[in-house]
Formats: structure tokens, sequence, C-alpha cells
């Protein structure tokens, strides 16, 4: 059982729900006048994106972007996208639905290119954010936990691709990746 390698369960899924319906309503009053493109990064992005679309009542787009960055625990820091998007992003109002901001790298390089893009405004909504690794300035504009500096998996987060698909955020088990 994938539970047997969780350590402790750091944020459960009604902490989830409840937080999605905040950053939701906020989102949606934030972009009222506007018609966002909401980029979700794959793969870890997919669980958080399909709960807080839900709290997302006004008219929006979504799109969807693989980038890769990471093998097993660390970043490697060399940012490649691996599926861009598809559509013309000029002039509008994007969002960036990331699970997770570490050291930043991640997110400077795809600003940067969506930037290059013609976007008018590109923000950033990570359900996690861990400060203490940052290295790069790079702030997420909507947040849904601030966590302390652990390697976390599931709701979408993974170690070596597994993980993903369990309902909660937890810690993983020393033994797991030593
Ligand atoms: P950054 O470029 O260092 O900010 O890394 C962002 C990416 O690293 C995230 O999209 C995650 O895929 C991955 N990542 C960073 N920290 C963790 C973690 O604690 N667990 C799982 N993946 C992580």
């Amino acid at each position: 059982m994938l539970i047997d390698d969780v350590k402790e369960i750091l944020i459960t899924q009604e902490e989830i729900t409840r937080r999605c319906k905040e950053l939701g309503a906020q989102i949606s009053s934030d972009y009222k006048d506007s018609c966002p493109v909401i980029i979700g990064l794959l793969k870890g992005s997919v669980p958080f994106m399909a709960e807080l679309i839900k709290y997302i009542d006004i008219d929006c787009r979504l799109e969807f972007m693989d980038v890769s960055s990471y093998s097993g625990t660390e970043s490697n820091g060399d940012v490649r996208i691996v599926k861009d998007i598809d559509c013309s992003i000029k002039d509008l109002d994007v969002l960036i639905v990331e699970d997770i901001v570490d050291t930043g790298k991640t997110l400077a390089k795809v600003k940067e290119l969506l930037y290059s893009k013609d976007a008018r405004s590109v923000k950033v909504c990570s359900l996690l954010d861990k400060p203490d690794r940052r290295i790069v300035d790079i702030e997420a504009e909507y947040v849904g936990f601030t966590i302390p500096n652990k390697f976390v998996i599931g709701f979408g987060l993974d170690f070596n691709q597994k993980y993903r698909n369990l309902p909660y955020v937890g810690v993983l088990k020393e033994e797991c990746y030593k």
C-alpha cells in the first residue's frame, strides 16, 4: 500500500478542498473582467488544477504545458520545455497552475517564456510553497499552503513518478528515497 511509505500526512484532502474554494473565489474576483488562460504544468498540477477550477466561476480557458527539471528528489536546474502550449496568448492574462514552488527555477523559466509570447500578465497559483529552498527571486501570487523544507508527495507530487495519485500531501519516509 502506498500509505506505508508515508511518514506523516501534512495536508488532508478536506484542507485542500477548503483552500481551493477560497483560492477559486479570489481568482474569480481578481479576473472577473478578463477571460484568463489557465495553464497547468504537467504532470504535478493535474489534481490541484482539477479541484481548483471547480471553484472558478468566470469564463476561462484551460491549457497545459510540460516542463521537466527534476529527477529523484533534486532539481537539476536545467528546465526543459517538453510540451509547449499550442494557442496564442497575445494580450491575454495568464495564470500558471503549479504543484509547488521550490527553488523557483521552473517558474522563472516558464514566466519568461510566456511573456516572450506577449501575454498581458502572467501570475502563478501554486498548491504549495517551500520558501526555504528558494534560489530564484520569484513568488506565486496565490499559494495554497506554505510548507517546511521536507520532500513531499501526493496530490500530484511525485517521487520518481510514484505517489501522484495519493489524495493528500504527505512526507515520504526517508528509507523510500535513500
Ligand atoms: P523548482 O524549479 O525547484 O521550483 O521546482 C519545481 C518542481 O520541482 C515542482 O513542479 C515539482 O515537480 C518538483 N518538486 C519540488 N519540490 C518537490 C517535493 O517536495 N516533492 C515533489 N516534487 C517536488
